[in-house]
């Protein structure tokens, strides 16, 4: 169990996100060549260190201004536990705090594992239902 990490407010590489991916069993869920383009449109992005080894990550994506949504918050299994995932949260909703300037709505899914983490942080359903579908692009 780690004691000590840092946080850099910095996305993670391609490469750092797709080994991070990798471990937390994303697999199938990343197209890896578009993926320098997707984190290039991200609003901000968080690692987490253990010396010089990144072994956290997490994202924001939207408007900047009053949309946010968490994306691909992973922590490598052997450093889960120890308040990475929670700190790298903290840090996204400070830089929601930090820059937004009225009132901001910050949005994700959650899996079953992150759901409690998001709960007390205080991420509710609210009166509403999460939705998504995936979209194929057109073939030409
Ligand atoms: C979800 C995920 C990001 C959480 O990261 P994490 O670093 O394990 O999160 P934390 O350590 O902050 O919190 C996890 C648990 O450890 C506990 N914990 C927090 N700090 C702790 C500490 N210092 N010592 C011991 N336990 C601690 C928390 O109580 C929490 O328990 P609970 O959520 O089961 O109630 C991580 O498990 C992960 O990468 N999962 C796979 C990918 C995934 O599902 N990502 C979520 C996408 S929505």
């Amino acid at each position: 169990m780690i004691d000590t990490f840092v946080l850099l407010d910095r996305l993670p590489t391609p490469a750092e996100h797709r080994r991070l991916a990798e471990e937390v069993g994303w697999n199938a869920a990343f197209d890896w060549n578009t993926m320098p383009t997707s984190l290039a449109g991200s609003t901000a992005g968080v690692v987490a260190l253990d010396g010089n080894d990144v072994v956290g990550m997490g994202r924001l994506v939207g408007d900047g201004v009053k949309y946010f949504y968490v994306q691909d918050l992973a922590v490598l299994p052997v450093y889960q536990g120890a308040g990475i995932g929670t700190a790298m949260l903290r840090r996204l909703l400070d830089h929601v705090a930090s820059t937004a300037p009225s009132t901001a709505f910050v949005g994700l899914f959650a899996t079953d594992d992150a759901v409690s983490l998001y709960e007390r942080n205080g991420f509710t359903p609210g009166d509403m239902t999460g939705m998504f579908r995936l979209v194929k692009p057109t073939e030409g």
